[in-house]
């Protein structure tokens, strides 16, 4: 039995046990879903073993278990590491889903869940691919899982680990799902991540909530304040106006942005899938050049005063925000947070004081595409969808590719199958169902030309 048709007579259980996967609800950022997070490692582990995975554990860190797994089948052949994350964004707002987010269904070919792309279907896709590989014995090199719980909240614990791992952890490259392709038409591959510096501002006036009526017109709205502040940081060519903040942004040549240029990113039809009239952001640059080779700086939440039902007047005493920063090759999540807090210390007008409080960060990385184990994932992408993965780089983050790099001297391979609207970290996420067995099917054609590429 070949790959494809081991696919077509299991499918139905690969989609049933990612199901399963998904009912439980593994968010890392809310503590009242501890006990479910640590149940997901087992779950994770548990299907690794099943799979035909040795050494299985839960590695214990000062969060939740790194899930590490792997099969070695001859110490002289090359070895890939899989990474991956168990763990999920919270599943606000409620009311936004079409069905609990935590109760998995299948409409119009999409598996409708939190998690279902983000990374719990990309993550399943190379047990499954695993799997195949083990009961035809057609696994060409060795393979080592680690699959953490806490990469929606910065992966700190992860950094720690591979620290300490180096020896356990040793192999020749990391194999990463959990980014997208361009459509399913146009498949691509992803060789470049934007860091970031993600960080929460409070802003207090008055030492306590006032009467809006008795106080307005006397002190300085906290509120009010802050919008200001935030507005005044983006110029009116959508340039962000921190001093210094485009100091170290790499630059790109004229070839290498005509070279971007080509890839079938349509604005049209991200327009029409967001109901937007209009894309916005830096003057001079496309939408793409913008969510990939340029740092941005985007209001994540913003709240303070009363929001609760009806009206009741009130002048404020404090007003905050979350704020991040998406971050290009050459700037550091530690320069940028320290160049955003000097300025907001610096605008902050008398009447109010400031606070900022950094939350986390993550560093930009670019990967090689002169490697031989990019030359597997596209040839692996040739052999499965008959077409050649366009080069991209993309704009969110995922910080333990640069530490990856920095600890194990290591390059990842950016083979995500996701698509920009499957509505990761947004209310009914999803993922295709084309996608995820297009996925089962490609993983082990990349093993398949890395074993043969290494010889
Ligand atoms: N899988 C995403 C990152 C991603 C999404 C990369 C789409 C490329 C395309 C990852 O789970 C994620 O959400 N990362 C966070 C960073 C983290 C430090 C919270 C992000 O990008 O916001
Ligand atoms: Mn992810
Ligand atoms: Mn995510």
């Amino acid at each position: 039995m070949n790959t494809l048709q081991y696919i077509e007579e299991n499918k139905d259980r690969f989609l049933s046990e990612l199901m399963d996967l998904l009912r439980i609800p593994s968010v890392s950022a809310d503590s009242k879903y501890s006990a479910d997070v640590f149940r997901t490692a087992e779950f994770v582990k548990d299907s690794l073993v099943a799979a035909g995975a040795d050494n299985a554990e839960l590695c214990e860190t000062a969060g939740y278990p790194i899930v590490y797994a792997d099969k070695i089948i001859d110490p002289s052949l090359p070895t890939v590491l899989v990474y991956g994350h168990y763990d999920v964004q919270p599943p606000d707002p409620l009311d936004l889903w079409h069905s609990p987010p935590f109760e998995p269904v299948i409409k119009d070919g999409k598996i409708y869940a939190r998690g279902a792309c983000d990374d719990k279907g990309q993550m399943y896709m190379h047990v499954k691919a695993f799997e195949i590989m083990m009961k035809q014995g057609t696994l060409p090199c060795n393979v080592k899982f680690m699959i953490e719980g806490e990469e929606e909240v910065g992966s700190n614990n992860l950094g720690i680990f591979v620290a300490a791992n180096k020896a356990k952890l040793k192999s020749d490259v990391i194999l990463i799902s959990d980014t997208s392709i361009l459509s399913n038409d146009n498949p691509s591959l992803t060789v470049g991540l934007r860091g970031l510096a993600y960080l929460e501002v409070e802003v207090t006036g008055p030492n306590r909530d006032l009467h809006s009526g008795t106080f307005g017109g006397v002190v300085r709205n906290p509120i009010n304040t802050l919008c200001q502040m935030i507005a005044s940081m983006h110029d009116e060519n959508g340039k962000v106006s921190i001093p210094g903040f485009y100091d170290n942004v790499e630059i790109l040549s004229t070839e290498e942005r005509t070279e971007m240029g080509r890839a079938p990113y349509s604005e049209a039809e991200v327009m029409e899938d967001l109901h937007v009239a209009a894309l916005h952001g830096e003057k001079g640059y496309s939408a793409l050049e913008r969510k990939s080779i340029r740092p941005t700086l985007d209001v994540n939440g913003m709240w303070g005063g009363y929001i609760g039902e009806g009206a009741k007047t009130v002048l404020p005493s404090k007003a905050f925000a979350k704020i991040s920063m998406r971050l290009v090759p050459n700037q550091t999540s530690e320069e940028i947070t320290a160049k955003f807090k000097a300025h907001f210390e610096a605008i902050a007008p008398a009447g109010v004081t400031v606070e900022v409080r950094p939350h986390h960060g993550g560093e930009p990385a670019v990967t090689p595409t002169d490697s031989i184990a990019y030359q597997a994932a596209v040839n692996a992408f040739e052999e499965a969808w008959g077409k050649k993965p366009i080069p991209m780089r993309e704009g969110g983050s995922i910080p333990i590719v640069a530490l990856f790099e920095k600890e194990l001297g290591l390059k990842s391979v950016l083979m995500g199958f996701g698509l920009d609207t499957d509505a990761i970290h947004s209310p009914n996420e999803h993922y295709g169902i084309f996608n995820y067995l297009k996925g089962i099917e490609t993983i082990p054609l990349f093993y398949k030309h890395y074993a043969v590429l290494s010889k």
